[in-house]
């Protein structure tokens, strides 16, 4: 199974990720997660990509390419991978052909989660995050049990720094322009479908389960 997962920022690619891996037994890359990960550590890849993200901006290609490559050759790829958030431009959509080319693969599904800009800003500024597991939740579409804490390991909750109205905007903004060229050149490869993800978390799962069973 080699999975890319689309959508606007906040449309439910992390939280689908989640249940897609737990049933599917893939790896999930997600590259806004490494580069988070890479700030959280202070290196210099988090230096430069902090400069971007916190504008709302895409970090450049090369960097984002740089990344992906050196991860799916990784040997827990070797049985399929799920990606989210990338690509998110033409060119990295290009690298990853040849990248999977080369490795013998090809991306086989692109599932595009579909979700409306004002229901996006909604869920985007109340989204709250696992300090521990990363899990996110949501003020009001999914609060945990306790106000604050993680359901499946009492870890603190945080807001993401680029959760904020005005980085949030920039988002919308930049991510709106580059996904239509991207939604095209997968579509006429065949093998892009739109998922509604206006509806319920766990339904929204059943319609990307669906796919993907069909199309095993
Ligand atoms: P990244 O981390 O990929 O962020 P994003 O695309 O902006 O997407 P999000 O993680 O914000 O949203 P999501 O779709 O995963 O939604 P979630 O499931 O959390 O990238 C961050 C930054 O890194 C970028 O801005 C860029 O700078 C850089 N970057 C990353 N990849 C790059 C690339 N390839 N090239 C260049 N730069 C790159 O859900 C959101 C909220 O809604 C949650 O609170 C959730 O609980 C709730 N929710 C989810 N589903 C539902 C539902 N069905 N109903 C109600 N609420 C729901
Ligand atoms: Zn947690």
């Amino acid at each position: 199974m080699n999975i890319v997962l689309m959508g606007l920022p906040g449309a439910g690619k992390g939280t689908q990720a989640d249940k897609i891996i737990e049933k599917y037994d893939i790896p999930h890359i997600s590259t806004g997660d490494m580069f988070r990960a890479a700030m959280k550590n202070g290196t210099e890849l988090g230096l430069e990509a902090k400069s971007y993200i916190d504008k709302g901006a895409l970090v450049p290609d090369e960097v984002t390419i740089g990344i992906v490559r050196e991860r799916l050759a990784e040997p827990d790829c070797n049985q399929g991978f799920l990606l989210d958030g990338f690509p998110r431009t033409i060119e990295q959509a290009e690298a990853l052909d040849q990248i999977l080319a080369d490795l013998g693969r090809k991306v086989e599904d692109v599932i595009n989660i579909k979700v409306d800009q004002d229901e996006l800003i909604k869920r985007l500024t109340g989204r709250r995050i696992c300090k521990v597991c990363g899990s996110s939740y949501h003020l009001v579409f999914n609060p945990p049990k306790v106000e604050g804490v993680c359901d499946k390991d009492g870890g603190e909750l945080y807001q993401r720094a680029d959760d904020n109205l005005e980085t949030v905007s920039n988002r919308l903004e930049v991510n709106i322009k580059q996904s239509q060229p991207l939604l095209d050149f997968y579509n006429k490869k065949q093998i892009l479908t739109d998922i509604d993800g206006q509806k319920d978390i766990n339904d929204v799962f059943a319609d990307v389960d669906a796919l993907l069973k069909s199309s095993r």
